[in-house]
């Protein structure tokens, strides 16, 4: 953890609201369990809707009880000793002045905007014109900054007028997951992969990000977005991007995010030519996932729409170390499975000593990453089968397996949320695993420039039926450079 001073107040905007209650609650929560909260630590929740403090924390108890594990009493008391509950409108300056008594004394208070982004702007600047928010503020941000370039350049512009860069903290949460984490252990505590983590000795790489849910409700939001622009443009980009950098320095927060920048400055710009020969759209139909009937997006949404809910894309990543090797990243909602995967496909031997029929077993090497729902790291490799055969030696292909399963054994085991590590991490301001305004910027200029050639290309969403793995011009694409999806 970096030398920097801790947070001594967290206030939550859309403290009522999904996120809180399905997430950063019963983090801080989780945090304060294990004695990772600082002794004085409060926690303000502040939202527009009048509550008195003793109904936000029967909520917020109400909210750690529906997630079925059992809560230690007295540590419930003393987290419930930190909350405080604000009633106000907090985009304007009178508003967010009302926050002042709750945070009497505390001299650097952490804000985590979990409200609409169009609100962003809005409310910093309330808070600074306040006096609530200053130089020992940290504020943390959700996704998305911005729907464009255009757009997320206008919310960053209106926070660094008032926040100096440092004191910003944007949130994938896809990099708080634990396996994301240890892809960077995996990659750079190990000498066994570095010399072969390159074009010479890997064929491609693959990215599945893939849902059972569908969008539902959430469906106001997402017409305006898209698989391609809630998914592939953070998450997505941000699991390649741990993939393809070169070794940081260090795990400095810059050391680490420069080589990030790295490489979304290096994605190869999409054409108008590569709309329909290197991205497939899709959105789906009515059909039956994990044995239960589910509705088409349309359906949801209640009129006909032009929103991909489903995406797969051939990306090129133009520089010495990946030159040649195609990454092919696919993301949908309501597919067969969840599953968050990346697989690193090596080369297959360049000659076979093997007889024919053992030749015919050969399989090349594959790192397969699990991230969701099981967090696994499997590395196949070639072996002899067992027992006598006439005529040369049977091959097998074996997995080696780091499951991490073990982690979580034992009594009082659990697997964290991914915002406690974040939340930790903004408290002691590390930004190691926080998105910087560079690479923000840099991921949306790739992004648009894909939806710019779908534009211009005029390419639309082609139905999947709810349960399957996207429309067939999915598997088109990966064979179409010869390779397979890993199903
Ligand atoms: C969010 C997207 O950022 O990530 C959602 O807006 C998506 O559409 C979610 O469902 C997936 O997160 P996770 O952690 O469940 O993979």
């Amino acid at each position: 953890m970096p030398d920097t001073p801790q947070s001594d107040a967290i206030v939550l905007f859309g403290a009522t609201g999904d996120l809180s209650r399905r997430m950063l609650l019963p983090s801080l929560f989780f945090l304060d369990v294990d004695g990772f909260l600082p002794p004085g630590v409060r926690i303000v929740g502040t939202a527009r809707g009048e509550l008195t403090r003793e109904a936000f924390v029967e909520t917020v108890r109400r909210v750690l009880d529906e997630r079925a594990e059992e809560i230690d009493e007295a540590a419930w008391t003393r987290f419930a000793a930190r909350l405080d509950y604000v009633g106000a409108d907090a985009t304007t300056p009178e508003g967010a002045a009302l926050l002042k008594p709750a945070l009497e004394g505390a001299e650097r208070p952490l804000f985590f905007l979990a409200i609409s982004p169009s609100l962003y702007g809005r409310v910093c600047e309330a808070l600074h014109t306040a006096g609530v928010a200053g130089e020992g503020s940290r504020i943390v941000l959700e996704k998305p900054i911005g729907r464009d370039l255009g757009t997320s350049r206008e919310i960053n512009a209106a926070l660094s007028d008032i926040f100096d860069e440092s004191q910003i903290f944007r949130i994938d949460h896809y990099l708080g997951k634990e396996t994301v984490q240890n892809l960077i252990a995996l990659r750079f505590a190990n000498t066994l992969f570095e010399p072969l983590w390159n074009s010479l000795s890997i064929d491609h790489v693959q990215i599945t990000v893939a849902e059972t849910e569908g969008v539902g409700a959430r469906w106001p939001y997402y017409d305006e977005y898209g698989a391609l622009r809630d998914m592939l443009q953070n998450h997505m980009l941000q699991l390649l991007c741990l993939v393809a950098m070169e070794p940081p320095a260090d795990m400095e927060p810059d050391s680490v995010r420069n080589e990030k920048v790295k490489v979304l400055r290096s994605l190869r710009p999409f054409t108008r030519a590569d709309a329909a020969d290197k991205s497939v759209r899709g959105q789906y139909g009515a059909g039956v996932v994990a044995g239960r009937e589910a509705a088409a997006y349309e359906a949801e949404r209640g009129q006909k729409s032009g929103v991909e809910t489903f995406v797969a894309l051939r990306v090129d990543i133009d520089n010495w170390r990946w030159a040649g090797v195609p990454f092919f990243l696919r993301t949908g909602k309501r597919m067969p499975e969840k599953r968050t995967q990346i697989v690193v496909q090596f080369k297959p031997v360049p000659h076979s000593i093997f007889g024919q029929a053992s030749t015919h077993d050969l399989v090349a090497n594959r790192l397969v990453i699990d991230l969701q729902p099981d967090e696994d790291i499997n590395l196949t490799l070639m072996n002899k089968a067992p027992g006598l055969t006439k005529g040369g030696m049977r091959l097998q292909s074996m997995p080696l397996s780091l499951s991490l399963l073990r982690t979580y054994e034992g009594p009082g085991a659990r697997r964290r949320i991914a915002y406690e590590r974040l939340l930790l991490d903004v408290i002691h301001g590390d930004a190691t695993l926080f998105v910087r305004r560079d690479e923000v910027e840099a991921a949306w200029a790739w992004v648009d420039g894909v939806a710019d050639a779908w534009a211009e290309a005029g390419l639309q969403p082609r139905p999947y039926a709810a349960g399957s793995w996207g429309p067939p011009g999915a598997f088109a694409l990966i064979e179409r450079f010869g390779r397979d999806w890993r199903d």
